[in-house]
């Protein structure tokens, strides 16, 4: 059996479209699916500790052949369960359970070396897309030789006279290895190299400031819309769950200019400039202000700005409160709030 969580995606083959039904048992998410296909799969909640303690028993049972994780949920990405993941990497260890990481969003964004850098957690299998194809399409499967060796045949070498010391499985398909994407692949780790650590790090605390400005004037504004992210990831999310305007909200953002996908995550990646998300933030700010104007969002519109000189921002206060700041006038990188 293959361990999965309620709230992962993993894309769209067969066996991980898939939920969990009242009783607990596997079903198909999708017309089309035919039961047995999700017959070996166990849906378990994501990040709680029951979930911890069945993972457990089913693993010391001899059943279960991995543990497939999106160690942060891309629709859930306030859900960052560092313990829950250092507990199943601990479990799946001691019962020489596979432990699969998917990090085909977080991967290469969060930091270099992903979420297992991120959390300091190592799996055993982990899966890549989207950010190392550079624009191509491509699925990475990378890991230890004893789950790897069955792809390539254990250690040999091309050109000499070394042969392939395992046996291998199939595994093909008329792009896999397609020479146009490992190309772009090669240029996007190249870039990611040059970046390094240390830029990603900046990227995802511009991703954080962004993020921190807009709910701190959603806050003071009292609408029922914030911003959550994971690093360079983000999402709007509704604090009430039966809000009627929200496609309007997404249809005004794009009216004004920004293009989203409604209620999706958002990625601020390298090439967005300081421009880029300041339009973003006004224009957020803007559709926020005029849906509030017209009662189609609950809260008390602020006056354009909050009324506040040019340049000013809202920030939050060293007790955390949100306030407006404007830049020393002498001193580079500090601010004084305006009272
Ligand atoms: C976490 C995760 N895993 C797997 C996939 C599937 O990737 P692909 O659509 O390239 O097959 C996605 C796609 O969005 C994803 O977000």
């Amino acid at each position: 059996k293959v361990i999965c969580f309620n709230g992962s995606y993993h894309g769209i083959i067969d066996e991980v479209i898939v939920r969990s039904s009242h009783k607990g048992k596997s079903l198909p998410a999708a017309p089309g699916i035919p039961s047995s296909a999700v017959e070996n799969i166990i849906v378990l909640n994501y990040g709680e500790e029951e979930s911890l303690n069945e993972i457990e028993e089913l693993c010391s049972s001899g059943e279960v052949a991995a543990v497939l994780v999106e160690p942060v949920q891309s629709r859930r990405c306030d859900l960052q369960p560092k313990q829950f993941l250092k507990k199943l990497r601990e479990i799946t260890q001691k019962e020489s359970v596979c432990l699969i990481f998917d990090e085909v969003i977080t991967g290469f964004r969060i930091h270099t070396g992903g979420a297992q850098s991120f959390f300091g957690v190592k799996a055993d299998l982990c899966t890549y897309g989207k950010i190392i194809g550079g624009g191509m399409p491509i699925g990475v499967l990378s890991g230890k030789a004893r789950y790897m060796d069955a792809i390539d045949g254990g250690h040999w070498e091309y050109g000499d006279d070394s042969v392939p010391t395992v046996g291998v499985t199939y595994f093909a398909g008329t792009f896999v290895r397609h020479p146009l994407a490992l190309r772009a692949a090669k240029e996007a780790l190249t870039i990611l190299k040059e970046v390094g650590v240390q830029g990603l790090e900046l990227l995802n605390q511009r991703t954080q400031d962004f993020v921190d400005e807009l709910n701190c004037y959603l806050e003071n504004c009292q609408s029922n819309l914030r911003f959550i992210n994971f690093g360079s990831l983000l999402k709007p999310k509704w604090i009430e769950n039966d809000y009627m305007y929200s496609d309007l909200f997404f249809a005004m953002l794009r009216n004004e200019g920004v293009h989203q996908y409604d209620g999706f995550p958002w990625f601020i990646n390298l090439a967005h400039s300081e421009n880029d998300l300041e339009l973003v933030k006004k224009t957020i700010m803007s559709v926020v202000h005029q849906l509030q104007e017209n009662e189609l969002m609950p809260g008390a519109p602020l006056e354009k700005d909050g009324g506040m000189p040019k340049g000013a921002r809202l920030g939050k206060d060293l007790n955390g409160n949100p306030g407006w700041f404007l830049p020393h006038p002498e001193k580079h990188g500090q601010y004084l709030q305006i009272r």
